[in-house]
């Protein structure tokens, strides 16, 4: 777990890095900024019936002594301004398929299995460093009516001033992720919508919003 220690140490690289990231454009100095993360389409499984349990732990659900099926992943982050400050009280939704590739939505027709102790939403309000965390599972790709879907997480996130409704993709699925249409129309953008696989199961993922 991270500490206060750790990410002041990594606000002040990232200061650092800013500060050397200074260009000089037509004699006028410009700080550089991140990169805004990409957009991507709601998609048709937001969830219309929201569970009554939408902690950060998808991976159980109040009341069941079961766990969800499938790899058991952590994903951590911080949402960030435009100006790579972080954003304290942001909310973020995310909702994504089971192992087997199914939603918990009437309109997801796919005949995989639902997952009974599978939360499949969740419901978070970033911390003073704009920071996030949820335990899942690694969502399964699943094929649908625009092709195959590689294994994605959908975020709606709510930043001060703007909403920012994204996808975000796992660098270990290049594979599936060059078949797909949604990735592939990201572009040179796709970089700001993949988590940063950590370790085994942890990755890590920021999100830049349009905030300032
Ligand atoms: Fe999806």
């Amino acid at each position: 777990m991270e500490n206060d220690y750790t990410l002041s140490r990594r606000r002040f690289a990232g200061a650092a890095l800013t500060a050397a990231g200074i260009i000089a454009t037509g004699g006028i100095a410009r700080a550089a900024t991140p990169a805004q993360t990409a957009s991507g389409p709601l998609g048709p499984f937001y969830p219309i019936m929201r569970p009554a349990d939408d902690d950060f732990d998808m991976t159980m659900i109040k009341g069941n002594t079961g766990r969800a099926l499938g790899r058991v992943i952590e994903v951590t982050g911080r949402v960030l301004d435009s100006r790579g400050n972080p954003v304290r009280g942001a909310e973020l939704e995310l909702w994504q398929c089971n192992a087997a590739g199914r939603y918990d939505h009437p309109g997801d027709i796919a005949t995989a299995p639902l997952d009974p102790n599978f939360q499949g939403f969740a419901r978070l309000i970033t911390g003073p460093s704009g920071e996030w965390r949820v335990m899942t599972i690694k969502p399964a790709g699943y094929s649908s009516p625009i092709g195959w879907r590689t294994p994605h997480i959908h975020f709606d996130v709510r930043g001060r001033q703007h909403r920012l409704i994204t996808q975000m993709y796992f660098s270990e699925d290049h594979v599936t992720n060059s078949k797909d249409a949604l990735y592939n129309q990201l572009g040179e953008d796709a970089i700001t919508a993949m988590a940063a696989q950590q370790a085994a199961d942890r990755y890590r993922w920021d999100i830049v919003v349009s905030d300032s």
